[in-house]
């Protein structure tokens, strides 16, 4: 589905990821840890193609990334749902409406799309917080609505960038369940986090492969994790 083809990186400040080869399959579930700042987004921005590579190819449904207008990446990013690290919601429109905007930016029949909204609230456990402004929210409540924000297009892949950055473990809990069951529907899972916790509870469940960046490049890490 996201392939990486001996992918480099670099800016300004220098080279950040080289040499990256990754492959994102269809069911797949993988874990992207590695300190702070080595690359754990950027890498995941060139998965979704909010970065174009600076060497090597990203593909993403068989297509490279560099090849397609701008229409064909919007219709690429419906297929890719992601939960930002720094989740940000409209502070003034209602909580059910900032989980919507996709499909109304997309120029969906909201009338037609309000089951499927409500049966998304409900499956993240938001039901009752549907008119809630974001700023009323919890931690915990908010990287759920990111996470309903992120697959009310029904995305094929899911990449969730540290989500479990600002919650309790219970919670932390609660959502990898969420991101376990996404991936027992087909979807290929990509969460970055420096968790050991979550991967290890994770990898009681599924068969979950854990990459790591170290010095800029993307090592496979072993089973004593
Ligand atoms: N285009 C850019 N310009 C300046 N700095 C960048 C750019 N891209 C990445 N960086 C830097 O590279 C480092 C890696 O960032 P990031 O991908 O956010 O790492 P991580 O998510 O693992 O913490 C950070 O120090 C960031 O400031
Ligand atoms: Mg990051």
């Amino acid at each position: 589905m996201i392939e990486l083809d001996n992918v480099g990186y670099s800016y300004g400040g220098g080279e950040l990821l080289s040499d990256v080869s990754v492959r994102l399959a269809p069911g797949s579930f993988h874990f992207l840890t590695g300190p702070s700042g080595s690359g754990k987004t950027t890498l995941m921005k060139l998965c979704y193609g909010a970065l174009l590579p600076t060497s090597g190819t990203v593909r993403a449904f068989d297509a490279d990334m560099r090849t397609r207008d701008r229409d064909e990446m919007a219709m690429m990013r419906r297929r890719i749902g992601v939960v930002h690290q720094d989740c940000r919601f409209l502070d003034h429109l209602p909580l059910a409406d900032n989980i919507a905007l996709p499909l109304m930016v997309s120029g969906h029949d909201m009338g037609q799309e309000n089951a499927n909204l409500r049966e998304l609230m409900n499956w993240v456990g938001l039901s009752d917080r549907a008119d809630a402004l974001p700023p009323e929210l919890s931690g915990g409540e908010r990287q759920r609505a990111a996470l309903a924000r992120a697959l009310i297009m029904s995305p094929d892949v899911v990449l969730a960038d540290e989500p479990t950055g600002n919650v309790d473990w219970e919670m932390s809990q609660r959502l990898l369940q969420l991101l376990l069951e996404l991936n027992r529907m087909g979807k290929a899972v990509l969460i970055a986090s420096h968790d050991l916790g979550l991967i290890r509870a994770a990898k009681a469940h599924v068969q979950a492969r854990v990459l790591r960046i170290s010095n800029r490049q993307l090592h496979l890490a072993g089973a004593d994790l």
